[in-house]
């Protein structure tokens, strides 16, 4: 049987594939007020500019690709039985060929009824527009969880973490929760390593640290996995 390997990403993961991170110098919380764009009292004030706002980076994402570290992560389902947990909302990890991918704050390329949660639609191109109803009647926002909103992927999350043999976080400054608490569910022998090239804030003694950045970072850590196999 495979090891189970949990990998929690972050915004650094698709840094070198030319998104831009949110809390690193030059990222976008520089640009843009968190409160104007990615709450739901934004969407409420005005919908136009937090549309605009997703729809730039849904843009944006149609010109990237995966880099070696989603590739590399993709990789590792050779040897390990691989759950991601992304904080990211690009599709990066699935076009890399990742095959069990969990987005706790949603997905960029989707959008739902601002009425009816469950009613959720992949979106044709780039755009969503003011206007776009769903099905029943009701205007369309982006599939994102917000700041003040419950992130309900957490209840798959918790347990596939608590199940894990070995935990790796890689490109998160580990500052939003509830994701940023997710690591300290791991069962106490659970090896946990982090990809990063700034250490994020973590106090477990346990964590083993690999600062580099996610392409170099997730090669390394193949090597450290080596001895972890399983057949
Ligand atoms: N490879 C790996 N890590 C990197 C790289 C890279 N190439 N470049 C930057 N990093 C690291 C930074 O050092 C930092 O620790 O990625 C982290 C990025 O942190 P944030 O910008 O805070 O992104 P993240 O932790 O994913 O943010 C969490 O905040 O705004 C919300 O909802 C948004 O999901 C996001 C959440």
């Amino acid at each position: 049987m495979k090891k189970k390997l949990v990998v929690l990403t972050g915004a650094g993961m698709s840094q070198e594939s030319g998104i831009r991170t949110f809390r690193d110098m030059g990222g976008l919380w520089e640009e843009y007020d968190i409160s104007e764009v990615a709450t739901p009292e934004a969407w409420e004030r005005n919908p136009e500019l937090v549309m605009q706002f997703y729809n730039d980076r849904r843009k944006q994402l149609y010109e990237c690709s995966p880099n070696a570290g989603h590739l590399g992560l993709a990789e590792l389902e050779q040897d390990f039985d691989v759950q991601i947990i992304t904080q990211n909302v690009d599709d990066l990890h699935e076009r890399a060929g990742s095959s069990k991918v969990l987005h706790l704050h949603g997905e960029l390329k989707k959008v739902r009824s601002t009425r009816y949660p469950d009613l959720i639609y992949e979106l044709d191109g780039w755009e969503l527009k003011f206007g776009d109803l769903c099905e029943k009647g009701h205007q369309l926002r982006p599939h994102i969880v917000w700041f003040g909103e419950e992130v309900p992927a957490m209840e798959q999350a918790v347990p596939m973490v608590e199940q894990a043999d070995i935990f790796v976080v890689v490109g998160t400054s580990l500052n939003v929760y509830p994701a940023a608490g997710l690591m300290h569910y791991t069962h106490k022998d659970t090896p946990v390593f982090v990809v990063d090239p700034e250490r994020p804030p973590v106090s477990m003694k346990k964590v083993q640290f690999i600062e580099e950045k996610a392409g170099l970072g997730v090669r390394l850590l193949h090597e450290r996995l080596q001895n972890f196999r399983n057949f």
